[in-house]
C-alpha cells in the first residue's frame, strides 16, 4: 500500500496503471473510519482491479460556524483499516494542494442541493460536488462507492455526474449500523453518555414510521406526527428536518409510496446527526 500526497503523483500513478489496463475504484473519505466506511472498502475491493482511499477532511463543504477544526482525526488507524481491507493508494492531499491560493471555480448542483441538509448548510453540497469533482479527475476512477446514510449527497453526486458527463459509475451502499440501530457516523465520537442514548430517537422514529406505513397508513401528516412524538419523548434532542420526498426527485411528498423517503436531521445536544430510510423497504 502506498499513500500519496501530491494530486499530481495520483494522476501519474493512476495513468500507468489504466495504461496497463486495470480498472480503478475509489472510496472518498474524510477519515476517521468507521464500518460504514469499511463497506465502501470491501465493496470497492472487488469492483476494481486497484482501489483508491481517499482521506481528506474537505474545507469547502464546512460552513464558518461548523465544526472542521475539531472534526475526529486519527491517520494512523485509518492506515492500518486500509491496509486490512486491501487499499493499493490512500490519497490524503492537504488542503493547500486541493485549493491552492488563487482557487476560483465550484460545482453547484442547484435544485437537489437546496432542501433537506441544503436549508441549515447552504454551501455545503457546493463544497461537496466541487472536492469529490476535483477527486475523479484526480484518480480516473470507473467506479466510486459513497454510502446511502447520505443519501441526499449520494444523489447529487449521481446528478453531477450526469449533467457533466463524468465517465465514472456511482455505486449506492447500504447503511451500516451499531447493534442498536444508530447509523454508524466519525461524528459518533461527540456523544456523551446520555447523548449516546437520546441518539436513538433517529431509527426508533424511522421503524415506527415504517411500521405505521406498513400497516396502512401512508398520510404524511400522520406519520410525521408520530415521528416527531419519538423524536421529542427523548431529552437533548431538537429537531432540524424531518422530510418524506420522492427518493429520486427529493420533492415533498403528502401521500407516502413505496419507497418514499423519510429523511431526518436531528440535534443531540450540540451534535447534529442524519439518517435516513426508505419507506416499505425490508
Ligand atoms: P465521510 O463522512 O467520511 O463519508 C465517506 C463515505 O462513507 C460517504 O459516502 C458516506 O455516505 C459513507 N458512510 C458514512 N457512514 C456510513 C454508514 N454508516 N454506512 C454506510 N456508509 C457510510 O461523506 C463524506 O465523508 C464527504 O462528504 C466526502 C464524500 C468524502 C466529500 O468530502
Amino acid at each position: 500500500m502506498k499513500t500519496v500526497e501530491a494530486p499530481e503523483i495520483m494522476q501519474e500513478i493512476i495513468a500507468k496503471e489504466k495504461a496497463q489496463g486495470k480498472t480503478v475504484a475509489l472510496v472518498p473519505t474524510m477519515g476517521y473510519l468507521h464500518k460504514g466506511h469499511i463497506s465502501l472498502l470491501k465493496e470497492g475491493r472487488k469492483q476494481g482491479d486497484i482501489l483508491v482511499l481517499s482521506v481528506f477532511v474537505n474545507p469547502t463543504q464546512f460552513g464558518a460556524n461548523e465544526d472542521l477544526d475539531k472534526y475526529p482525526r486519527d491517520i494512523n488507524s485509518d492506515l492500518k483499516i486500509a491496509e486490512e481491507n486491501g487499499v493499493d493508494y490512500v490519497f490524503t492531499p492537504k488542503a493547500e494542494l486541493m485549493y491552492p491560493k488563487g482557487f476560483q471555480t465550484y460545482i453547484e448542483v442547484e435544485e437537489l442541493s437546496r432542501p433537506m441538509c441544503g436549508k441549515s448548510r447552504p454551501t455545503h453540497f457546493r463544497g461537496v460536488a466541487t472536492v469529490v469533482c476535483k477527486l475523479f479527475n484526480i484518480v480516473m476512477p470507473d467506479v466510486a462507492l459513497f454510502g446511502r446514510k447520505d443519501y441526499q449527497q449520494l444523489a447529487v453526486i449521481k446528478q453531477m455526474v450526469s449533467d457533466l458527463n463524468i465517465t465514472v459509475r456511482i455505486l449506492g451502499m447500504p447503511i451500516v449500523r451499531e447493534n442498536d440501530g444508530l447509523a454508524m457516523s466519525s461524528r459518533n465520537v461527540y456523544l456523551s453518555k446520555e447523548e449516546r442514548r437520546s441518539s436513538l430517537s433517529l431509527i426508533e422514529a424511522i421503524n415506527t414510521a415504517k411500521k405505521m406505513f406498513a400497516e396502512g397508513e401512508a398520510k404524511v401528516s400522520e406519520l410525521r406526527e408520530k415521528v416527531v412524538a419519538t423524536i421529542n419523548s427523548y431529552p437533548f434532542t431538537s429537531i432540524e428536518y424531518i422530510d418524506f420526498r420522492d427518493s429520486e426527485s427529493l420533492k415533498e411528498q403528502e401521500q407516502a409510496k413505496e419507497n418514499t423517503l423519510l429523511a431526518l436531521a436531528v440535534k443531540i445536544g450540540e451534535t447534529r446527526l442524519i439518517d435516513n430510510s426508505l419507506l416499505g423497504e425490508g
